[in-house]
């Protein structure tokens, strides 16, 4: 079946659709992007991704090329010309197209990009015995609450996860701390019942399946802190899990090789994955 995508103005088949060699996002990564998930032919929680969309546009100094309801009518009409029901919605904002040179361009119009695809279902044996991680050095940039294009060294972690037969990489700051995943947030559970992650900050990126989750577990009365932790604690943690757009709440039952709690995805990190679900199905 053919794909369709946005470039700018125009609805192409995926297959015939380009940009120009001298687009910024092309040659210096300078754009920013959004995942935004579509469950029951919606897009889910897509104010709070349209929020986000919004200050990383203002950090990046990236002008808004269309508003929020044009931008929302184009989202949606590419959902409906790929004929997604259950699957994402990928948004990309470039500075513009203009010779190359570092500093911003006099007078040059931000690119919009806009594709969809079906979601590949999380795979129920991760659903049932826990994802393996591995911890690596975060080495990123120091402002990755932009949810920048520039993802080198997501790239680089996510594949070396890979080649250590894990599902995700969390990145360790200089002070031994947990900041995130290569493509998710991190969480524990400590022994004492307490659901733990990073605060937001320029730390990591603000994952909207992160907030939602924390609205979720404030209305259903779990206790919770927003705190780093380090990979210590987290091998002595009861439970860990991971959040993101695209893979919802997933357990990690293993961290560096060490098992994490009884090695089976815990209590808390199923009901928050259940009731997480239950959001989904309410918005559709
Ligand atoms: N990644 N941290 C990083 C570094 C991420 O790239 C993502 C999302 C998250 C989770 O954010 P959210 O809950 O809003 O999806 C955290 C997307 C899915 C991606 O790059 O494909």
């Amino acid at each position: 079946m053919s794909r369709f995508a946005y470039v700018s103005g125009r609805y192409l088949r995926q297959a015939a659709a380009t940009v120009p060699i001298e687009d910024r996002g092309y040659q210096f990564g300078d754009g920013v992007y959004e995942v935004i998930a579509v469950h029951g032919g919606r897009l889910v929680d897509r104010d709070l991704h349209l929020q986000r969309l919004e200050r990383s546009l203002r950090e990046a100094r990236i002008a808004k090329p269309v508003s929020d309801i044009v931008l929302t009518m184009i989202l949606d009409r590419v959902r409906a010309l790929n004929r997604i029901d259950s699957g994402i919605v990928y948004l990309q904002i470039t500075r513009g197209v203009a010779p190359r040179d570092h500093t911003f361009p006099g007078r040059v119009d931000p690119q919009l990009v806009v594709t969809a695809r079906r979601a590949k279902p999380v795979d129920p044996a991760l659903l049932e015995h826990g994802a393996a991680v591995i911890t690596i050095p975060d080495e990123r940039w120091a402002r990755c609450d932009i949810k920048s294009i520039s993802l080198l060294a997501n790239v680089l972690g996510k594949q070396r996860a890979r080649e250590a037969g894990a599902l995700e990489a969390w990145q360790i700051d200089r002070e031994g701390l947990v900041t995130e995943g290569t493509t998710s947030n991190a969480w524990i559970v400590t022994g004492a019942g307490e659901i733990v992650t990073r605060p937001a900050g320029h730390a990591i990126l603000n994952g909207v399946t992160r907030l939602v989750v924390l609205q979720i577990a404030r209305e259903s009365g779990l206790d919770f802190v927003e705190r780093a932790f380090s990979p210590d604690e987290a091998m002595s943690a009861r439970e860990a899990f991971l959040t993101s757009t695209t893979s919802l709440v997933v357990p990690v039952t293993k961290l560096d090789g060490v098992s994490i709690g009884d090695g089976r995805p815990g209590p808390v990190t199923r009901e928050l994955r259940s009731r997480l679900l239950q959001h989904l199905d309410r918005l559709s």
